[in-house]
């Protein structure tokens, strides 16, 4: 989507004008037919919603479209104006009309909401069309321009910045969508080593070599039965002061999920390409800190494996031994997520001794039972951490909701044969995987785990994505740098 700034409207504007409208804040200067019309069909100004409207102005027939930027003194005021610009691409992306003018000093907009429009308007644009080779001209985009009207001073440097997270969310959503023939462990990283090229990130990878003098045993143990061999990526990005210990994000990045031995039923199993939908907003949120160059220390690190059924794979009731020396008892090597990740928490621990540690992973199906497809599930052993993840959620739009742990659930996972087992018992599955977690973590360093599985795939059409990808992750993380780090 191409974006242009212009002080006033002039000759030379495309058709469709846009406003911004307040809950119940009509503005008194609209045209007759415009503002009859909004009312006639109980346009309000609520997030989401859109009324357009033909209205002749100056002798030229001009497209009024109204959209609903909810209330001001709302905390999720940005994510309701980024659902405002959504809501416009939305209706006129394939409408034929190729350029919008959103008026934003009409709008009484400032910089920053000016900006949440405008990412709001480009994310809702994106498509992976990629594959397709014959689509119709009514089914092909045609919107490709936006002119910004009296935008406030700072409103293209705002911009600047919010175009790196856009981008960072654009990078998520291209690697979550890519199928499982594409996108496996190898060219999950090649695809990272290309996108941050002359970024100023540093990329550290480790291949099956590398990981098994650490003593992965349990990141390796799901890749047994795959052609494809494992990975883990870092990301490094330390914008922030020397010596000031990082902030750590881990993602679960399972290329493709079969089950393994504990093979997964067929319908539905096509979902398990986005089973690294964890490790992708880690990339993507990795992406948005690069380019924008956050003020704080963050490593991004993505656990990739493939996780397939075959004569070398493991096989339930296995005994595996993990990278801290804890034995782990596989009973379903469906339960595979966890296994990947507590290697790659006990060794981002050892390797860069972060400050905080926050992972994301579609982890269990149970989290979708739980809470659908309206928010993440987050699993803390610290109130402060989990508080301003929860805030980061509101404000950005990537919502969370706290679920418990206690020393009752971490019971569930006691194995007559070594350590732990890795799945609990018939309830609270996305719990015991938390607890799974966390007995991974060393010296109650504060940790957060988000159960992202309702989350990282829509198959209709949301706030801000179309059906497919969403990028859930990527805003959630950098809200939270900016805010937790100044940053
Ligand atoms: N990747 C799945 C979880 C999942 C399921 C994510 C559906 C998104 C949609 C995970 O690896 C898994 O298979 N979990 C099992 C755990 C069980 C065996 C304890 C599950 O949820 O069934
Ligand atoms: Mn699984
Ligand atoms: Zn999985």
């Amino acid at each position: 989507m191409q974006i242009e700034f212009r002080n006033s409207p002039d000759a030379d504007m495309p058709r469709i004008v846009a406003r911004i409208v307040n809950h119940e804040n009509m503005p008194a200067d609209l045209p007759r037919a415009v503002k009859e019309g909004a009312e006639a069909t109980r346009f309000k100004g609520k997030p989401g919603q859109v009324f357009d409207g033909f209205a002749e102005m100056d002798g030229k027939l001009v497209r009024m479209a109204l959209a609903g930027g909810g209330k001001t003194d709302k905390e999720g005021r940005h994510a309701a104006l980024e659902r405002a610009g959504a809501a416009l691409t939305a209706k006129y992306l394939t409408s034929g009309e190729t350029a919008m003018a959103i008026d934003a000093g009409a709008s009484g907009l400032d910089a920053e909401e000016t900006a949440a429009v405008l990412t709001g308007a480009r994310l809702r644009a994106w498509r992976w069309d990629e594959y397709r080779t014959k689509l119709r001209d009514e089914q092909k985009r045609t919107l490709a321009k936006i002119v910004v009207i009296g935008a406030p001073d700072g409103t293209q440097a705002q911009w600047e910045d919010a175009q790196a997270v856009a981008t960072g969310v654009e990078f998520t959503r291209e690697l979550v969508a890519e199928p499982a023939n594409i996108i496996y462990p190898e060219s999950f990283v090649e695809r990272c080593q290309k996108r941050f090229e002359g970024t100023g990130a540093e990329l550290v990878v480790l291949d099956d070599a590398d990981m098994e003098k650490l003593g992965m045993g349990a990141l390796l143990g799901v890749g047994l039965g795959s052609e494809r061999p494992s990975r883990i990526l870092a990301i490094k990005w330390m914008g922030g002061n020397d010596g000031d210990a990082p902030v750590a994000f881990v993602g679960k990045g399972v290329t493709f999920d079969t089950g393994g031995i504990s093979l997964k039923p067929g319908p539905g199993m096509e979902d398990m390409k986005w089973d690294m939908g964890g490790a992708g907003a880690v990339a993507g949120a990795m992406l948005a800190l690069t380019l924008r160059k956050a003020k704080a220390n963050v490593i991004g690190v993505c656990g990739l494996v493939e996780n397939m059924p075959d004569g070398k794979a493991m096989r339930p009731g296995d005994v595996i031994t993990s990278m801290s020396g804890q034995t782990i008892e596989v009973l379903n090597t469906d339960a595979e997520g966890r296994l990947v990740l507590c290697d790659a928490l006990t060794w981002v621990q050892k390797e860069f001794k972060p400050a905080r540690i926050v992972d994301l992973a579609t982890l269990t199906g149970a989290m979708l039972v739980a809470l659908g497809h309206e928010h993440a599930g987050v699993f803390s052993n610290d109130d402060d951490l989990a508080n301003e993840l929860l805030h980061a959620g509101t404000a950005s739009g990537d919502k969370l909701w706290r679920f418990p742990l206690a020393p009752e659930y971490d019971k569930l996972l006691d194995s007559p044969i070594a350590d732990m087992k890795n799945i609990g018992g018939r309830y609270a599955g996305s719990i015991t995987a938390a607890q799974f977690l966390q007995r991974f973590i060393e010296n109650d360093t504060p940790w957060a785990h988000l159960d992202v599985a309702g989350m990282v795939w829509a198959d209709k059409p949301g706030a801000t994505w179309d059906k497919g990808a969403t990028g859930y992750g990527v805003r959630l993380l950098d809200r939270f740098i900016r805010d937790t780090m100044k940053g």
